[in-house]
């Protein structure tokens, strides 16, 4: 049977008739759904929907019954680094006794300690690890993920882990996007020599992960004592000459004018803002550049949290992502990214709601395929357990609201 209707659905979530790129400002506000509605959908697409007095009748479709379940389409998380090795627990122990993240990484921790341990760990059991992560990801309702490279950072490191993310890309039915974060921070072989790391990453690099398509995305992390302003230059347009579209991680402890050098290049999304310039809002207004937040980070480090309501004030559009790492954000669940968003930053559930599905899925370039109940995109979608509203996704922090998930019209 190739297709399948859901009936006496509580509450659809995040209906749009019409194709929509992404939701800003004000609009943010808006969610739209129907209660009491039905969803029919036919191999992997969602081919129609309405309330339940309109419900196809006499259809051959396998009928299930949601009764007081809501429907809700699945995460897209545009921000991840979740192939990486082992764990930084130790450090995690070294905070708490009170060193700072970057306390951490002056003492040779951080990422370069993820560095050491993927460069021991061979490419299958980095697959192994890796794929539990993925795996737990869907359970929690994401449907789309961006998952990073840039704890490599060599030359054979990071062609491994592109090619792990190739083939979670070629077994999942999530969809998968790669970007190359070869710049993430300089290692200890070219510790006084960052220009020559930068040089191997353009000209030895980048041709072939153009070459093999192993990244759709190239990053960097765009911070005092990581890359300037003009290292971030000189990645992107590197990047885009090799057909990778730009996505920087920026002002996560210090604005140094990356926002406007993302701009400038187009990026698809600026990530982290947790310190914001007042120049920034003015770059980003009608860009297309998505702003994106990482409230699991923030909680994670304790450090502010980006100015959401700043940005919607602006009437900018904002994506939330997990920023799924070892370091600093040790989760990849949505659920708990939407609580923290509503709780700390201040967003609506309607806006954290939309923050985490259609903004998510421009910030990832998805929004044609994913991101909204909407004809013709792909059938992935999060069917809760017995719950009020979508509030209580928020509302019920810390509590798994998430009863099963489809993806591409397969039930995970
Ligand atoms: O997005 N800030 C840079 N990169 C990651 C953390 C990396 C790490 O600590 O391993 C982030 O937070
Ligand atoms: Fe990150």
């Amino acid at each position: 049977m190739k297709k399948t209707l859901f009936i006496n659905i509580k509450e659809l979530v995040q209906v749009r008739t019409e194709q929509i790129k992404f939701v800003s400002g004000k609009e943010m506000k808006n969610l739209p759904i129907i209660k009491n509605a039905y969803l029919l959908i036919e191999k992997d697409k969602i081919i129609d929907f309405g309330n339940m007095a309109d419900c196809p009748v006499n259809t051959d479709a396998k009928h299930i019954d949601v009764k007081d379940k809501i429907i809700m389409p699945t995460y897209c998380d545009s921000h991840t680094h979740l192939v990486f090795a082992g764990n930084r627990e130790g450090e995690f122990v070294d905070k708490i006794n009170g060193l700072s993240y970057e306390e951490i990484a002056k003492r040779g921790g951080g990422i370069l300690n993820s560095a050491k341990k993927l460069a021991e760990t061979s490419e299958e059991d980095l697959y192994l690890q890796s794929k539990e992560r993925l795996e737990e990801i869907i359970s929690q309702g994401t449907g789309a993920v961006e998952i990073k490279s840039g704890y490599g950072l060599s030359y054979e490191s990071e062609l491994k882990m592109l090619r792990v993310i190739k083939r979670l890309k070629e077994n999942y039915d999530i969809e998968i996007k790669a970007n190359f974060l070869g710049a993430h921070a300089i290692p200890l072989e070219y510790k006084n020599d960052k220009q020559g790391y930068l040089k191997m990453l353009t000209e030895k690099l980048m041709p072939i992960i153009s070459k093999e398509k192993l990244a759709d995305f190239v990053d960097i992390f765009c911070e005092k004592a990581y890359f300037s302003v003009d290292d971030t230059e000189f990645i992107l347009k590197a990047g885009k000459k090799h057909g990778l579209i730009p996505k920087i991680h920026v002002n996560q402890f210090n604005a140094i004018g990356g926002v406007k050098v993302g701009v400038k290049y187009n990026a698809l999304s600026v990530d982290h803002l947790e310190v914001m310039g007042d120049d920034d809002f003015e770059v980003l207004k009608n860009s297309g550049t998505m702003p994106v937040a990482l409230p699991a980070c923030s909680f994670f480090l304790g450090i502010p949290y980006t100015p959401a309501r700043q940005i919607l004030n602006a009437e900018l559009p904002l994506a939330l992502a997990s920023d799924y790492n070892p370091g600093s954000t040790p989760t990849g669940n949505m659920n708990f990214i939407v609580a923290t968003s509503c709780i700390k930053m201040k967003l609506t559930p309607e806006e954290a709601i939309n923050a985490a599905t259609i903004n998510g899925a421009y910030a990832m370039g998805l929004e044609k395929k994913l991101g909204s109940i909407t004809k013709g995109k792909l059938a992935s979608f999060i069917i809760t357990k017995k719950i009020n509203s979508y509030a209580s996704i928020p509302y019920n922090f810390g509590t798994n609201k998430v009863n099963k998930v489809y993806l591409k019209g397969k039930l995970q």
